[in-house]
């Protein structure tokens, strides 16, 4: 799929101020700073649409970004970033859960993952609160330049390996770095298939 445009519309700390309309979104959650405005701006080939920073807790709202005019990208605040404190990180939790469970537009969630580290029991945990909510999700292995070798494959076998001890059926899952662009033609390829579908149904 092409982008032919990517417009940033609003962003916001309450879902109920999220845009309204029936445009099928797709957003972003992971751990702060897993990579999820740089893979944001990696898919739409606009380097600045999301702000990204080397500091974690750099995104603290929802973002919507208008995409071909016909869908949405949602970049969210990461998650389990400690130095917000206490009552910081239970306030960006509200408003990821409130967002999550109350945004009907909401088509796909995509998980992103650091390929660096073993799997995080965090990560596990949101996963599995995902499942019980009902959620749709998918995998998004991020930071793959960072690997050299055969690191990344035996990261990312060992995560689907431990995923596999609690799901009966692994979400579908990218590998992406938003350096190399690597991962880019896939997600965007499963989007424009979901989109596909969509709209099928509405016919
Ligand atoms: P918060 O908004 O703070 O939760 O973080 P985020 O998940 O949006 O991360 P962000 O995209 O801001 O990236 C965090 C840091 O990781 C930045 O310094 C990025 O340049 C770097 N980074 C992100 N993705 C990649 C990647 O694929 N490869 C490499 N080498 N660095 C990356
Ligand atoms: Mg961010």
């Amino acid at each position: 799929m092409d982008i032919n445009s990517a417009e940033f519309i609003i962003s916001n700390t309450d879902v109920k101020k999220c845009p309204t309309g029936t445009l099928p979104e797709y957003a972003f959650i992971g751990r702060s700073n897993v990579g999820k405005s740089s893979l944001i701006n990696m898919l739409t080939g606009r380097n600045k649409l999301a702000l990204t920073s080397s500091t974690p807790g750099k995104t603290m709202l929802i973002n919507h970004f208008l995409i071909n005019n016909s869908w949405y990208i949602v970049d969210l605040p990461g998650y389990g970033y400690a130095r917000r404190g206490h009552k910081g990180q239970n306030q960006i939790r509200t408003v990821i859960e409130d967002y999550i469970l109350e945004r009907e537009q909401m088509t796909n969630l995509f998980v992103l993952i650091d390929s660096r580290h073993e799997p995080q029991k965090i990560d596990i945990e949101f996963m599995e609160w995902l499942g019980e909510n009902g959620i749709p999700f998918s995998i998004v292995f991020t930071k793959a330049d960072k690997l050299k070798g055969g690191r990344l494959g035996n990261n990312v076998n060992a995560y689907i390996r431990e995923m596999k001890k609690q799901w009966e059926e692994i979400p579908p899952y990218f590998i992406s770095s938003s350096e190399s662009k690597l991962g880019k033609n896939e997600i965007l390829k499963y989007i424009e298939e979901i989109n596909k579908s969509l709209s099928q149904n509405n016919i």
